[in-house]
């Protein structure tokens, strides 16, 4: 198979975590006779250095030309003070947006190695932690309009959140089928007790579940939902919840798992191609240090075989070879625990290469 893989290395750690997973495509396209090329585009604050836009058009065609886009981290402290329509991170929403990328895939699964990274109390991981995060990723308040005016001499922030029913049933459609490759689940999340958006979520998911009577429905209030992620993790199969939401319950629902830094995710549209990047940061703090946790930019290039290439089998290689480095006992800093054996990003990588 002949693939195009457009490349966002980005800010911050984005390069060096990007660098270990193109590595390990490679080694995964030698085994199994694939032809991958990769093409780099710039984004977020490295683009505004160069070209003085978080987003130049010769990098969005080359996504939009692209099988399937690689995206490090954007972002970072140094770009604070650009205006607010031209900050890294807006590059990212224009992207998602730009290349129709409604679905985003967060998986939370506890690697039975790392169970003691976990922040939580040993018998509640021990009822094991494997659910799927389902964020609507264009629309809601983070599309809205967004502004900052001037009323009776006192500045009022404004953003809007809103919601048309067809965005509602893509998304919703995306979780039902989610769901039955899964354990038939889905528990809706939303804030129908005061957010006239969450009411249409509500009433729009409950009658998309009407073609999926294999798959059980559930309801939950976002805040309530929250609270039962740490108590008991173990009762969720297929979250489906907007974007706002999502985001927060996903970085939640992350941190269970014991890294950050381990979890992938996929962003899905219409057609096969997809984006496919960590839920971290760019965590300039630890940039440039040989520190970074490359294992969700690898993990998300899994993803990116799975849902995007179709070849299942690769990508199970690289999930195997991910776990085989783990049970030898290698850890970068973020899940070391006690483990003595903490190796650097470029070490992580190699190991999972060279599994593969
Ligand atoms: C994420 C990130 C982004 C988001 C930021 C960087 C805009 O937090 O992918 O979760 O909020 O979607
Ligand atoms: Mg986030």
């Amino acid at each position: 198979m002949e693939k195009t893989i457009a490349v966002i290395h980005g800010d911050g750690i984005g390069p060096e975590i990007v660098e270990q997973a193109i590595a390990v495509l490679r080694c995964t396209a030698q085994r199994f006779g694939h032809s991958f090329t990769f093409i780099p585009a710039e984004m977020g604050g490295c683009a505004i250095d160069k070209y003085g836009v978080n987003l130049p058009q010769q990098s969005l065609d080359t996504c939009l030309a692209a099988d399937a886009v690689l995206l490090g981290a954007v972002g970072g402290p140094k770009w604070d003070g650009v205006e607010k329509t031209n900050r890294p991170e807006k590059a990212l929403l224009k992207l998602r947006s730009a290349l129709g990328l409604y679905a985003n895939l967060r998986p939370a699964q506890l690697f039975g190695q790392l169970s003691d990274a976990s922040p939580l109390r040993r018998e509640i991981v021990a009822n094991g932690i494997d659910f799927l995060v389902v964020r609507e990723l264009i629309g809601g308040i983070y599309f809205g309009e967004h502004q900052t005016d001037e009323i009776d001499g006192e500045p009022v922030a404004t953003d809007v959140m809103r919601y048309a029913q067809n965005e509602i049933e893509r998304i919703a459609r995306t979780a039902f089928e989610a769901a039955r490759k899964r354990r038939h689940l889905v528990t809706s999340v939303d804030k129908s007790n005061v957010l006239d958006c969450s009411r249409l979520w509500r009433q729009t998911v409950q009658s998309i579940a009407a073609e999926y009577p294999d798959v059980e429905l559930r309801h939950m209030l976002v805040d309530n939902c929250a609270m039962q992620i740490v108590r008991d993790p173990a009762q969720f199969d297929v979250i489906l919840t907007e974007n706002m939401f999502g985001d927060i319950l996903s970085d939640e629902a992350s941190m269970i798992t014991g890294s950050i830094g381990i979890i992938p995710s996929a962003s899905l549209g219409a057609g096969s191609r997809g984006m496919y990047e960590p839920i971290h940061g760019s965590a300039p703090d630890i940039a440039g240090q040989d520190k970074a946790n490359p294992i969700g930019t690898i993990l998300s290039a899994a993803m990116m075989l799975r849902y995007s290439f179709d070849l299942a089998k690769e990508a199970d290689a690289i999930e195997a070879a991910v776990s085989k480095v783990l049970n030898a006992g290698y850890r970068t800093a973020d899940i070391a625990g006690d483990h003595t054996t903490v190796i650097g990003c470029a070490e992580m990588g190699q190991r999972i290469a060279r599994e593969i």
